[in-house]
């Protein structure tokens, strides 16, 4: 009989990825979610069964669940109750792989990359290791709430617990897809592109394939362990904008912006950050994590997802957690002052 995995999210990036790979892999998928985002009907001519389950509503995982299942993926936990919530179903779950966040980790001064624009860039190193310090658990952050996420989760379930810390997640169906940042640039004709930084930011991207691939290892090898998960090579900014540009077409200008201030006030992509912000994927190859995609490949198709759906709607509800930043991320008009400054300044030369 084929192993059995369910998977809690299944609709989402990381989730419809985690299917795909495990479906290729003979396992026998069963995809949960609220019932907002239906899964692609080719997941589903493939097997993949799907069921309406809400996390936050106490009896549904237990139901949602059946007999059981050898391994549950868990791409929605957010804090320690969703912890307990895990620990409730042990007993009819062989493993577990959940999806925490590269965000945890702290710099001897205890600062992060989420509160950077309040408290100034972590010093961290480059590569980052799991065993580099983290925030402490508590209610305060996102980082905060997904250590104590992790803490329960090893040290209060039994059965083996893989952890993983992915990083600037990317892929077709994301409801964070940051490449928006250039492919609205390219659809609204902008005539130049500013990169903060001259481009050179590296923020560690990961593929939700990679994530999938990472996942089917962590399954088939159960072990108690936190990986970082991150592509095979962090492109810096201008390598990510001349992959988007090409792939598109765009013959407008790109351009390098020295602007040493943090954050920037102008040609801040999601992924501009003053240092870099890579994570040490070793223990992740040394357990036979083998990548399934590079960025440069994964790109594109998440460039024509976006540029075929662009006309659906407003972008703000597809893209609900880009549409949180705090910041406006399509202010052309900074954009345009700063180039009418520039030119000044050269023919003022
Ligand atoms: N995006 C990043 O750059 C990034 C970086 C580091 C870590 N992460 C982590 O990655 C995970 C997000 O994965 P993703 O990008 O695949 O998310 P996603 O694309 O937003 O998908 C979320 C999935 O969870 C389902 N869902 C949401 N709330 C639910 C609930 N209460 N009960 C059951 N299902 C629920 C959604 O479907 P319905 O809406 O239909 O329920 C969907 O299937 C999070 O754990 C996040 O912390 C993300």
């Amino acid at each position: 009989m084929s192993r059995r995995a369910f998977i809690l999210g299944g609709t989402g990036q990381i989730g419809l990825a985690v299917a795909d790979a495990l479906l290729a892999a003979g396992w026998t998928v069963t995809l949960s979610h609220r019932g907002a985002h239906p899964p692609p009907d080719a997941l589903v001519a493939r097997g993949a069964r799907v069921v309406e389950v809400d996390r936050d509503s106490p009896r549904d995982l237990r139901w949602g669940l059946g007999p059981g299942a050898d391994a549950l993926i868990d791409t929605t936990a957010y804090d320690q109750e969703h912890g307990r919530q895990l620990q409730s179903v042990q007993g009819s779950v062989g493993s577990f792989v959940v999806i925490s966040s590269a965000s945890v980790y702290r710099d001897r001064l205890g600062r992060t990359l989420d509160e950077a624009p309040e408290t100034g860039f972590p010093e961290l190193p480059d590569p980052i290791p799991e065993t580099h310090p983290t925030v402490d658990p508590g209610p305060a952050t996102y980082s905060t709430r997904k250590i104590a996420l992790e803490r329960y989760l090893l040290d209060e379930i039994t059965a083996p617990v893989t952890i993983l810390r992915p990083c600037a997640v990317h892929g077709v169906g994301s409801r964070h897809p940051r490449e928006w940042w250039f492919v609205k640039r390219i659809l609204d004709h902008r005539r130049a592109i500013p990169l903060a930084y001259r481009g050179t930011s590296r923020f560690h991207t990961s593929a939700a394939a990679n994530i999938a691939a990472l996942t089917r290892i962590a399954i088939e090898t159960p072990g108690r362990r936190v990986l970082n998960i991150g592509d095979p090579v962090a492109p810096s900014v201008a390598e990510i904008a001349a992959l988007i540009a090409q792939h598109l077409g765009y013959d407008g200008r790109i351009v390098e912006v020295d602007e040493p201030g943090y954050p920037p006030s102008v040609g801040r992509t999601p992924w501009s950050l003053p240092r870099p912000f890579v994570l040490d994927c070793r223990a992740a190859s040394d357990l036979g994590y083998v990548p399934a995609t590079t960025y440069a490949d994964a790109v594109r198709p998440v460039c024509d997802w976006l540029v075929a759906t662009a006309g659906d709607g407003d972008w703000k509800e597809r893209f609900p957690v880009l549409a949180a930043y705090k910041r406006d991320l399509f202010d052309y008009g900074v954009e345009e002052r700063f180039f009418r400054r520039a030119t000044t300044m050269v023919r003022g030369r």
